[in-house]
């Protein structure tokens, strides 16, 4: 079996005691590949060193919506320099946040703006954070789409099937995190059983929030996705070998991985 982590902040400092084994737990629990995902220059600087250092790991750079106020303007340059770098496959994380309130709405657009801008003259996949704002997020989205094909991904997704299908008729992949495992996420998980079969992907969005039944672990890491994987293939009425091969091709088909 293999499986296929897309996204993972595996530069924050909770694995900098043990992360040599939180990667070999990943490779004993049949993870293959684990996107590693920036959230400001540092982080993505860190992610692009981690990817350059171990084989199973590749890099998204990006600057994530609640981190784009204290971005100095030369940030964005040295992100758009770190596209370019070995085994960057995507851009982000991206996307907008009306939760938290560290980062003006319009300087989020901004930055949402650019990403989106440099997925399509670079043709690499973002990956989009969405909190609180699914209309502001599809409103960007189709607009974007007018101007070209897109290709990315709606991470860790919380929001509603019609919101899904939408995002997928622009082009995105759908992921789902640990949350879709948590008993009161029925509502959720019945989103999840109609994704259709070639856009969905498979997530720990680690450290943060682990799957049932690992739900107080702290912190989250790569080795856990197989309960997601598991959760996901009940609850789509197949086996976890067969959920965990078709969402491994699915994003080994998004982040252009040779096979
Ligand atoms: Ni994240």
């Amino acid at each position: 079996m293999r499986l296929f982590d897309t996204h993972c902040h595996l530069d924050d400092e909770q694995f900098d005691s043990d992360r040599q084994a939180v990667l070999s737990r990943a490779a004993d629990a049949g993870v293959e590949t684990i996107l590693a995902v920036g959230t400001t220059v540092g982080s993505s600087v860190q992610s692009v060193g981690l990817a350059a250092q171990y084989k199973s790991v590749f890099a998204a750079v990006g600057i994530q919506p609640n981190y784009c106020g204290e971005a100095a303007p030369q940030d964005w340059d040295q992100i758009v320099e770190l596209s370019g770098a070995p085994k960057v496959v995507a851009l982000g994380e991206t996307g907008l946040d009306r939760y938290w309130d560290h980062t003006p709405f319009d300087v989020q657009e901004d930055y949402f703006d650019r990403h989106i801008r440099l997925s399509q003259t670079r043709d690499l996949p973002f990956i989009v954070h969405l909190r609180d704002c699914e209309a502001d997020i599809l409103r960007m989205l189709r607009e974007a789409r007018a101007r070209g094909p897109l290709q990315g991904v709606m991470h860790s997704y919380t929001g509603s099937a019609a919101g899904a299908f939408e995002c997928i008729e622009l082009g995105l992949y759908i992921s789902f995190a640990g949350m879709v495992t948590y008993k009161k996420s029925d509502e959720l998980r019945e989103v999840a059983k109609v994704i259709p079969d070639d856009r969905i992907l498979i997530e720990t969005d680690s450290p943060y929030l682990s799957p049932h039944p690992k739900r107080g672990q702290r912190p989250n890491e790569p080795a856990l996705v197989i309960h997601t994987a598991g959760c996901l293939a009940e609850t789509r009425g197949t086996s976890l070998e067969s959920f965990a091969e078709l969402t491994t091709r699915n994003a080994s088909r998004l982040f252009k991985l040779r096979r």
